[in-house]
């Protein structure tokens, strides 16, 4: 069958960025999403359940996945310009910092602060990806999807997909939509986002005073790359928790009792919480237990240190979440997808 290739009993090792040692009964790795359909409908004949995966970086294997892992890997870019903006439709194979970098070379501007975040463009909408002070659904007009309970082709608009923090419709709705491609909204000229965690700092540093979006992109490059483990050097997946919103009288009684705490208000009365730092209060920065471990250079990330298998590091996030509930009354959540058998 062309457009795409099968494997049974798929190792997933070197698909995961936590290399967790993980199998899929079988995996189809697609290469044009026309054939999806196809593929589909001979799938929910042999397999009832279907798991769409990018590059791993941001997904939990506890066990191996009894169905089949659907890998997009299309590619392609198509553009239409009006001069002061563009319409840039991508395929969900096509790797993101390659396209971030990309839409800085054509004189783009929007995506400078998120350079370097791992993992495909298919992904990008799933769990809204951010940083530094941005994320991605600003610059997002619709995803297009295969929608398996409707079996066809959608259109999500920008509402539909229901942004929100490390969140969206597709996040919520696990396994219903394979994204196919990303249609995104690019200006050429907009205000920098530079306030944030030490952009301002870096660019003086860099001796710029007048800032491009490429010198944003590559100050971001250079404080990420300070801060965060390399998946290529130590198996990780990026934040393993995210920042948690608790209400204003919570967060106000820890900044009372702890007035270094990071905490951001939200536009509803409520406060995001600096989750690295009540975990690094919490004394677990820097923890090993075998190969599961929590990085001594950022207390948000959960590293493999060899050969963690997902059960070990699965237990080693649940303790941390229950030393954070204990000492600060803070519920931690899970940021990647946590896949069991
Ligand atoms: P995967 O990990 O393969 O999948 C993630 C989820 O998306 C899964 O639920 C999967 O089922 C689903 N999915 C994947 N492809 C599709 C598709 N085509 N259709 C439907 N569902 C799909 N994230 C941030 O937001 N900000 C950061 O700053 C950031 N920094 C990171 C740094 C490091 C070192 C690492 C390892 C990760 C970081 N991440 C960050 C997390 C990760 O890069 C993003 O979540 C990224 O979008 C995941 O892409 P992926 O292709 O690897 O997706
Ligand atoms: N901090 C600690 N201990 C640490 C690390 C950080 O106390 O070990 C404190 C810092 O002092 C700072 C605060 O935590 O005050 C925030 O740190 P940082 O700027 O590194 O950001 P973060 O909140 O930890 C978030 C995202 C990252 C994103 C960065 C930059 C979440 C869950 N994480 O991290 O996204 O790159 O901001 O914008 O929102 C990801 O999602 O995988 C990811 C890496």
């Amino acid at each position: 069958m062309g457009g795409y290739t099968l494997i049974e009993h798929a190792s997933l090792a070197s698909r995961n960025t936590l290399r967790v040692d993980a199998r899929a009964r079988l995996l189809a790795e697609i290469r044009d999403a026309s054939k999806l359909p196809e593929l589909l409908e001979f799938l929910a004949i042999r397999n009832g359940c279907v798991l769409p995966l990018g590059e791993g970086s941001n997904v939990l294997f506890t066990g191996d996945f009894d169905g089949t892992v659907v890998v997009m890997a299309t590619r392609g870019v198509q553009v239409e310009s009006d001069g002061d903006s563009a319409r840039i439709a991508v395929a969900a194979g096509e790797r993101w910092d390659d396209f971030v970098r990309w839409t800085l070379g054509q004189g783009y501007a929007g995506l400078e602060n998120l350079i370097l975040i791992p993992g495909t463009v298919g992904a990008a909408p799933i769990q809204n990806i951010g940083a530094y002070g941005c994320e991605v659904a600003e610059f997002v007009e619709s995803v297009e999807a295969w929608d398996t309970r409707e079996q066809r082709v959608v259109i999500l608009d920008h509402a539909t997909c229901a942004f929100g923090y490390r969140d969206s419709l597709f996040k919520r709705e696990p396994g219903r939509y394979i994204v196919t491609a990303v249609r995104f909204l690019l200006p050429r000229n907009r205000p920098l986002r530079t306030d944030y965690a030490g952009i301002d700092e870096q660019l003086a540093r860099m001796g710029v005073d007048k800032p491009a979006p490429f010198h944003v992109a590559e100050a971001v490059v250079h404080l990420r790359t300070k801060k965060l483990p390399d998946p290529a050097v130590i198996g990780n997946a990026g934040s393993f928790f995210k920042n948690p919103i608790v209400d204003a009288a919570l967060a106000e009684a820890l900044k009372r009792e702890h007035p270094e705490l990071a905490a951001w208000p939200q536009a509803d009365g409520r406060s995001k919480l600096s989750a690295a730092w009540l975990i690094e209060a919490a004394g677990f920065k820097g923890l090993r237990e075998g190969d599961a471990g929590i990085s001594n250079r950022h207390a948000l990330v959960l590293v493999n240190h060899g050969n963690a298998t997902g059960p070990q590091l699965w237990a080693l996030a649940q303790k941390v979440m229950a030393g954070v509930r204990k000492k600060f009354g803070v519920q931690l959540e899970p940021e990647p997808v946590v896949i069991g058998s």
